[in-house]
């Protein structure tokens, strides 16, 4: 007899079908929070290390998944293995976080090429292990920074919010910081493919500092019309990938993003009025759109009887279209397991 093929609940939702579950999964749901972690952590010596073991990474995406009822398994990996392929030496310090050689000069941007593909082959071969062992009812995501985003961490050299460093950049030279996300845009999409092929049935690209575009009114030409570039290749091999798009604190503009993109669904933070957003983008349950999000990992952190409330709030807001449940942006790592265990079982809760 044949088996019947179950879909993940999480690509029922994106295919914009009815599912009698809220699929969720949770940005940075692997990872230091967890005990099991920490310990491998340890032994690796660092987390590139665990980056660039495929076994590892791939036991790493697993982690959550044996603790908790979680619809999706996101690669363990990281935005920054681009820069990394591109021999940018890029280092993670304890509390101070990435440290990258700074691109200085036009000339850099026109010399820089992938060169290193083995730091990015280990993604391609842990997301094929991860799918072997992964369950059919669950989702595995596969991901990739937008190529703004890593253009501001390439150009800075650390993590500064706001990138004042990357700000001055594409106002004195804005033709090569164009030709920089033009690259990346081709390295990103390529990657991003790759990681199709190896099994990825969800991408999610994030653009977790489009505040930096914001202030410049910047928005389409850095952040739109590249990401539209990512998604129009991918769409021509893969029409029917499902694709989220996180434009991180992009406050009014997740309008323009959600009407320019050809996303699946929009990632949101825990700013936006959503309210706001499902009305502007005129999305019902049955438009091909869906939203993903929005609890704030401060919530998530403090549990209790406040986070229990929140997490009815969203689902209430949401529940006129179609919804993934997630955080604004990723897992806080002090945040108690039991947290994440009341989390998972208060919206099981309210599933029909
Ligand atoms: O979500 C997941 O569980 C998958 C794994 C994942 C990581 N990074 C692992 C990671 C994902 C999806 C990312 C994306 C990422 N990386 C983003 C976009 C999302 C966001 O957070 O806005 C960004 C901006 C980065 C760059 C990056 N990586 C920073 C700024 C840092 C340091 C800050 C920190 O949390 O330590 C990292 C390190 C990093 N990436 C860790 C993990 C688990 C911590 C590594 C460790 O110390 O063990």
């Amino acid at each position: 007899m044949d088996k019947i093929k179950i879909k993940p609940s999480l690509i029922e939702v994106l295919n914009n079908n009815t599912t009698t579950t809220i699929p969720v999964w949770l940005m940075r749901q692997a990872g230091r929070y967890l005990p099991e972690y920490r310990e491998l952590r340890k032994n690796a010596g660092s987390f590139l290390n665990l980056c660039m073991n495929a076994k590892l990474a791939a036991e790493i995406t697993l982690q959550p998944l044996r603790r908790f009822d979680l619809d999706a398994a996101i690669i363990f990996s990281d935005i920054l293995t681009i820069p990394m392929a591109c021999n940018r030496n890029l280092n993670f310090v304890e509390n101070e976080g990435p440290i990258l050689k700074p691109i200085e000069n036009e000339k850099e941007i026109l010399e820089l090429k992938i060169t290193n593909f083995e730091y990015l082959e280990p993604v391609y071969e842990s997301l094929a292990i991860v799918k072997n062992k992964l369950s059919e009812e669950k989702a595995l995501i596969g991901f990739a920074g937008a190529p703004f985003t890593v253009a501001a961490y390439m150009i800075e050299g650390k993590a500064s919010v706001p990138f004042p460093k990357c700000v001055s950049f594409f106002h004195e030279n804005e033709k090569a910081f164009l030709l920089l996300l033009d690259k990346l845009e081709n390295f990103i999409t390529n990657h991003l493919i790759k990681q199709i092929e190896a099994g990825a049935d969800v991408i999610q690209i994030f653009e977790s500092h489009a505040k930096v575009a914001l202030d410049e009114n910047k928005f389409k030409l850095f952040c739109i019309d590249p990401v539209n570039k990512i998604i129009n290749k991918i769409r021509k091999k893969y029409p029917n990938i499902a694709i989220i798009g996180f434009p991180r604190n992009a406050e009014h503009s997740y309008l323009e993003y959600g009407k320019s993109l050809n996303v699946d669904c929009i990632s949101i933070d825990q700013n936006i009025n959503i309210e706001w957003l499902i009305n502007n983008l005129k999305m019902t349950k049955k438009r091909n759109l869906c939203l993903q999000g929005n609890l704030a990992p401060e919530i998530l952190l403090e549990g209790g009887g406040k986070m229990i409330a929140s997490i009815h709030n969203i689902i209430d807001v949401f529940s006129s279209i179609n919804h993934i449940f997630n955080l604004g942006h990723g897992v806080i790592k002090e945040t108690p397991i039991e947290n994440i265990d009341l989390l998972i079982k208060t919206i099981r809760s309210r599933e029909k």
